[in-house]
């Protein structure tokens, strides 16, 4: 099989701010609590009209860029989102067009927040095979059009904003190894409730603010914890190293105490954990790529390193990927 690695990355988050402060004036809380309860001062949210293709788009041009590819030698193109511009047709197909990417196959994938790994790891498949050379992965979203502004649960939780990573075949390191689980039976603990075939949008279901994310945070927590921490496990095993050997952990960002729970189960020095819940808050599918993206622009990893990536969300899904960079 090939080498497969990353050849470039990109990003993009909207221009408007809102803070905690911001946030103690729409519901019942205080920047005390989010800051020590989730680790997030802020997030990114989208103005009107903003969609998830556009922001998609803005960070593809930028990896294409830093790849220094042209859209005309991209093969595949696979979009990681749960809120997609629309039901159908696929982000994936939005950013086609927009690109001029002409000769691609196209589609969505639905893993939540570990859906940039899933794509990472789709995509892997597709060119250590030959089966195409090039390859577009994004994670994407606008979580603030789900998101219950009225739900202090929830609210305080989310962002918005977009990753993404060109791969292609690399003469040395690359993706070393890659580690993809899920278990349906947790799915009531996380999720849109209506909007799909078991609800269609209807008065009553907008009225129950159905259309909004649910989530037991206490449960999932737990899950996020076990499960983020077995994923780098067998990923690393998987490519013969252990957590001694990890320069840049890159988890997805969807709560401080997750991410440093998860570290110290791992046993890895705070150090080495890559952080910018902070800025972002949870963007679902675009954390792993947004954070990544950031960690190589920071010169957090250099040639050689080895980096984890390690993902978990509604469904369950989860998974990490080992690279050498
Ligand atoms: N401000 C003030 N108080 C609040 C807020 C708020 N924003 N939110 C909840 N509280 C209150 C609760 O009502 C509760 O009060 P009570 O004790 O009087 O009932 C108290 O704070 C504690 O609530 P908990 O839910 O137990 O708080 P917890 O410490 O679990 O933190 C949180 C909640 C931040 C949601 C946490 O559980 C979490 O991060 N869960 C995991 C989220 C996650 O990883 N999601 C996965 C990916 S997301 C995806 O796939 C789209």
């Amino acid at each position: 099989m090939k080498r497969i690695g990353i050849i470039g990355l990109g990003e993009y988050f909207p221009d408007k701010v809102l803070t905690n402060q911001d946030l103690e004036k729409m519901v019942d809380t205080s920047d005390e609590w989010i800051t020590t309860r989730t680790g997030i001062k802020q997030r990114r949210i989208v103005k009107e009209g903003q969609a998830t293709s556009d922001l998609a788009i803005k960070a593809s041009k930028s990896a294409l860029k830093e790849a220094n590819i042209s859209a005309q030698d991209l093969d595949l193109i696979i979009v990681a989102t749960i809120t997609p511009d629309m039901q159908f047709p696929s982000v994936s197909c939005l950013v086609q067009k927009a690109l001029g990417a002409k000769k691609v196959a196209c589609f969505d994938i639905s893993a939540a927040c570990a859906g940039f790994v899933y794509g990472i790891a789709i995509a892997q498949q597709f060119l250590a095979n030959s089966f195409y050379k090039n390859a577009l992965v994004v994670g994407a979203e606008v979580l603030s059009s789900i998101t219950d502004w009225k739900d202090r649960n929830t609210c305080v939780l989310f962002g918005d904003g977009a990753g993404a990573a060109v791969l292609s075949e690399v003469k040395r390191g690359g993706i070393l190894s890659v580690y993809l689980g899920s278990d349906g039976s947790f799915a009531d603990l996380l999720k849109v409730p209506a909007g799909g075939s078991r609800y269609p949008a209807t008065h009553q279901t907008v009225d129950n603010r159905l259309h909004y994310i649910k989530m037991q945070g206490n449960e999932v927590f737990k899950f996020a914890v076990k499960y983020m921490t077995e994923s780098a496990q067998i990923a690393l095993n998987k490519a013969g190293l252990s957590c001694e050997d990890v320069d840049c952990f890159i988890p997805h960002q969807a709560n401080l105490r997750i991410l440093l729970a998860v570290a110290k189960k791992l046993g890895l020095a705070k150090d080495k954990i890559y952080l910018n819940i902070e800025k972002y808050g949870n963007i679902s599918s675009a954390s792993t790529a947004t954070a990544l993206c950031e960690a190589v622009k920071e010169k957090r990893i250099k040639r050689g390193d080895i980096v984890v990536l390690d993902a978990f969300g509604a469904g369950f899904v989860w998974g990490a990927c080992v690279i050498e960079w």
